[in-house]
């Protein structure tokens, strides 16, 4: 099974760029073609939020088109600080899962493989994230409903600090309440978010914590607690997730940009490995 993951698309209304200098709409379009071109196709679509940039009515259009334009699969998405809940809901309530929650926009989907817990960890008008005691209720009971189930929760806001000190400071606030649930269900795999617009790697109990690289914009690498945060071009670039049950999940990085190559893979006579496999 084949799971990519998008995320942080910041489409805008049309023709305004994102942060002033960021052709979203033309990088999330990319980005969709990408996915759409990819042989084998993904099971389904993943994206982990900041949907829009100002979550905007006339953004949530410019999406819902580019949606329809290349995606044929299904699609989950959780909202991000960028987004706007009813926006959201109004524009793409054809979407599974946006309004069954009256408050948030949380889910679970059951139809694949590997279960999802899709959470909302929004808190309107802040950049950070936070859970509360419902939303990880809701977590905590999803989880218990299916304890021997592979799953992957899905969230905008990383529940785990990187090092970095502008994305530290945006992170999910009640990380530690959310690490001892997970910790209770030894069978989420992983943890898929977004929001620091690069690619991070942590831990969260048993649990391996991935921030996707967004389809437009990276935020610059910089462990200088005094750095300011700023955005920088690295290529933009989204996630496959594969599971097979013997295998269990390995992720990938997929690039959206065009590149050189492929070249055939050829070795020197002097290579110890001559012969055999190459890498
Ligand atoms: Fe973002
Ligand atoms: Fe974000």
């Amino acid at each position: 099974m084949l799971i990519a993951q998008l995320t942080d698309l910041h489409v805008c209304s049309a023709g305004r760029p994102a942060a002033r200098v960021v052709e979203t709409n033309m990088l999330t379009e990319r980005a969709l073609r990408a996915v759409a071109g990819l042989r084998p196709a993904p099971d389904f679509v993943v994206i982990s939020g900041d949907l829009t940039e100002n979550g905007l009515i006339d953004e949530y259009k410019n999406l819902a088109a580019l949606l329809e334009r290349y995606l044929t699969m299904p699609i989950f998405v959780v909202p991000g600080n960028h987004d706007r809940r009813s926006n959201l809901r109004q524009i793409l309530p054809h979407l599974p899962g946006v309004s069954s929650d009256s408050r948030f926009i949380q889910y679970v989907v059951e139809e694949f493989p590997v279960r999802l817990i899709m959470l909302d960890t929004v808190v309107p008008g802040h950049a950070h994230g936070e859970l509360g005691p419902e939303r990880l209720d809701f977590l905590d009971r999803s989880l218990t409903a299916a304890p021997h189930r592979p799953s992957l929760v899905v969230m905008h806001h990383p529940p785990f600090r990187c090092g970095v000190a502008s994305m530290d400071s945006i992170h999910l606030r009640d990380s530690a309440a959310f690490t001892s649930v997970i910790a209770r269900h030894q069978q989420v795999d992983r943890i898929l978010s977004g929001h620091h617009h690069r690619m991070i790697i942590g831990r969260v109990a048993q649990a391996i914590a991935m921030v996707a690289p967004s389809i437009a914009h990276q935020w610059i690498l910089d462990f200088d607690a005094a750095a300011p945060a700023a955005l920088v071009m690295e290529p933009p670039a989204f996630m496959l997730h594969h599971w097979a049950r013997e295998e269990g999940m390995s992720s990938h990085a997929v690039y959206v940009e065009s590149y050189p190559g492929p070249f055939p893979g050829l070795t020197d006579p002097e290579y110890p490995g001559h012969g055999g496999a190459v890498s």
